[in-house]
């Protein structure tokens, strides 16, 4: 595990696929004083994932790799990382899986947010499967990530509760809302 040594923050990469919300939340975090971490890269598989606006809005670097070759796209990543000192990576909506080796070269500094009160509903449509299921808590986990999916140890959760009128969209909604409590709660944990 990462120790903060000085006064320095430590330097984290965000990966992300989609709209970001995490990624600006954890941007909005990182610039606290008592944050461990900047953000100084935002990393995307895809040049259409809505989050990428917050590089130019935050002033942090982008970097876009497609993934269609994956061991290509984690070089030109890792070498990446290495120029720029990065020391810690939140995957935040990132829908790729990254290596066994990638994560090897990173370990215990890849974290992870999951949609989903792990270790129930691994992978993909978390929501769906829980209200298909009538569960009548859903929720969201902040992990470390290993080589096997949404399997690492947990740093934090936090339940949200099912309404009868729950769909999958109004909860996802919901646990969206706390996973931006739960992410900087968890990183906090981490280095704390
Ligand atoms: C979140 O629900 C996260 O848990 C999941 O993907 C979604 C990303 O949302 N892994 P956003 O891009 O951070 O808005």
């Amino acid at each position: 595990m990462v120790k903060l040594t000085g006064l320095n923050k430590i330097k984290t990469a965000v990966f992300i696929s989609g709209s970001g919300s995490n990624l600006k939340n954890l941007i909005k975090f990182s610039k606290m004083k008592n944050s461990p971490l900047s953000i100084d890269l935002i990393f995307s598989n895809t040049s259409k994932a809505k989050g990428l606006r917050f590089s130019s809005q935050f002033n942090i670097k982008k970097y876009i790799s497609s993934f269609k070759d994956s061991n290509a796209s984690e070089a030109k990543i890792l070498n990446l990382l290495k120029k720029e000192n990065i020391r810690f990576i939140c995957l935040a909506g990132f829908m790729k899986i990254l290596s066994k080796s990638f994560i090897k070269k990173f370990s215990g500094k890849i974290v992870n947010i999951h949609p989903s009160l792990l270790p129930k509903y691994k992978g993909l449509d978390t929501h769906i499967k829980a209200i298909q299921n009538k569960d009548a808590v859903a929720g969201c986990t902040v992990h470390f990530v290993t080589a096997k999916l949404d399997s690492g140890k947990i740093i934090l959760q936090k339940e949200v509760k099912i309404s009868k009128k729950d769909t999958h969209t109004s909860l996802a909604k919901k646990v969206l809302k706390q996973e931006h409590k739960l992410y900087p709660a968890a990183i906090k944990k981490i280095f704390n």
